[in-house]
């Protein structure tokens, strides 16, 4: 009989927690999921109560342990994935102190600029302090909630978070704390120059460790509660892009993939670290040792067509099938995806979306595909920015909810002008690559057998009698920018 060890990827993203099981092979054996909401109590606030986040776990492992009991009793390594930059702000007894201030909140860019303007910080931490990552945000509640500032015990990252419910231990990994700008990237550990700039001191971090060793056991009486193995071991695990890139086999120089989740991403993996904040990359610590890479963010990518499908009544998927299949010359109208800041390329927190170029014959459907097309020039904004930052991409992987619009992704490759491969029908994304690593940590199997690409269903190339006009609209596009600055 072969190895019947099972492997639990847990990827706490924003809008939901998934659990994924995979075999011993790496085969996908089942999932499951569970809901997330996101709080905005005030214009670019949003928050996350932590409690929801062990609510949620709870429920996965609850539908786990009655779907795949058999497997469940198999179970040998978890991995963690997470979204990113959440500072998590946690008291002496382990409670958390407030709401989580995640990732698309943007309350901090003042703070964000004057920590960014300080010598040091793009030095050490290879990024722009950007207002998303967890620096400025401390710096932002010691500000204004004071006397909870006084009272942090541990800084955790939302992954994290669930770790020390899982463990009971504060650890986290070098890709998820290359998001906080504190860690020195290029060396893999806490810079005390950049902690003590922000008042914060070593004691206040998690150990790190790298995303496939070990990072704590699961406890007892969890164990106990859903009949599982005792000492399983939880994997330093990854923050949810570089989750995503160990799920498609995107670990060394010239791989790639593009992600049409909540907020869009270009990533692409480094062989070395490579750092080049004047472009608005991020330049971060990959999940595996040695390793690195770059990313382009887009902070609205479906989450523009989630807010266009609130006010239309209707959902992303009803507003991309209603499209068809076959890609249309842009239109006049343009949309412009800053609905709450952007990352990469403008590093500007106050800029906020438009609609320009509008007229009578706008229709429901011709601001969808401006919506659409809008987040694919700013796609393309993010490639010329990692091209700046000294990587060229000739190809992309494409993955995310938005994927599902071949509509999407055949836009996507006429305005990048380079084809995108889908993967087989699956799922190969942060969970996925979570529960590698809890395999690799469990096993200390080597990351060339564990993390394959995919097989490839389908490469959708660029519609080449429509470059010509996509690529004048994209000039547009970039020169509409300060446009909407209001500032
Ligand atoms: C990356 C980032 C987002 C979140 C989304 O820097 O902020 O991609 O990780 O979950």
């Amino acid at each position: 009989m072969g190895d019947r060890s099972v492997y639990l990827g847990l990827d706490l993203g924003t809008s939901g927690l998934k659990g994924m099981l995979i075999d011993s092979q790496g085969r996908n054996i089942g999932f499951a999921n569970a809901p997330l909401t996101v709080e905005r109590p005030n214009e670019g606030w949003s928050e996350q109560n932590p409690e929801r986040w062990i609510t949620a776990a709870k429920a996965v492992f609850n539908q786990l342990t009655r779907d795949f009991p058999v497997e469940m009793g198999a179970l040998h390594g978890i991995g963690l994935s997470g979204q990113m930059h959440g500072a998590t702000l946690i008291d002496r007894m382990g409670q958390p102190l407030r709401p989580c201030i995640l990732w698309n909140d943007t309350r901090s860019f003042d703070e964000a600029a004057a920590l960014d303007a300080q010598p040091g910080f793009r030095e050490i931490s290879g990024n722009i302090v950007f207002p998303g990552f967890t620096a400025p945000k401390l710096m932002w509640v010691k500000h204004h909630e004071p006397e909870i500032f006084e009272n942090i015990n541990k800084v955790l990252l939302p992954k994290d978070y669930l770790r020390l419910w899982l463990t009971g231990e504060t650890i986290s990994d070098m890709s998820d704390s290359a998001g906080t700008s504190w860690l020195n990237v290029e060396t893999r550990d806490w810079s005390d120059a950049l902690l003590r700039a922000s008042q914060m001191t070593r004691a206040q971090m998690p150990t790190l460790v790298e995303g496939n060793a070990e990072g704590g056991i699961l406890r007892d009486v969890l164990a106990d509660l859903w009949g599982l193995p005792k000492g399983i071991i939880v994997a330093g695990g990854a923050g949810d892009n570089a989750a995503s890139a160990i799920g498609m086999g995107v670990i060394k120089a010239g791989q790639a993939f593009l992600s049409l989740g909540t907020s869009g991403v270009v990533f692409a993996a480094n062989d070395s670290y490579l750092p080049n904040p004047e472009s608005a990359v991020h330049t971060f610590c990959h999940a595996l040792p040695d390793r690195w890479h770059q990313m382009g963010v887009i902070l609205s990518a479906v989450d523009s067509l989630g807010w266009y499908g609130k006010i239309t009544g209707k959902s992303p998927e009803a507003l991309t099938t209603t499209l068809g299949d076959s890609l249309r010359p842009p239109g006049n109208a343009m949309f412009l995806p800053y609905l709450g800041g952007e990352r990469t390329p403008h590093n500007d927190a106050k800029i906020r979306g438009s609609f320009l170029g509008l007229s009578h014959n706008d229709t429901r459907e011709s601001l969808t595909r401006a919506v659409i097309e809008g987040v694919g020039f700013a796609f393309a904004d993010n490639l010329a920015a990692l091209h700046r930052a000294g990587t060229n991409i000739e190809r992309v992987l494409a993955v995310g909810g938005g994927a599902q619009s071949r509509y999407w992704l055949k836009a996507i490759a006429t305005i990048l002008d380079i084809p995108v491969d889908i993967p087989v029908a699956g799922d190969f994304g942060a969970a996925l690559g979570a529960a590698r690593l809890g395999l690799m940590a469990a096993t200390k199997a080597a990351a060339n057998d564990v993390c394959t690409p995919p097989q490839i269903a389908e490469t959708i190339l660029p519609v080449t009698e429509m470059t010509a006009p996509f690529h004048a609209k994209y000039q547009h596009f970039k020169s509409a920018y300060p446009a909407p600055k209001g500032h």
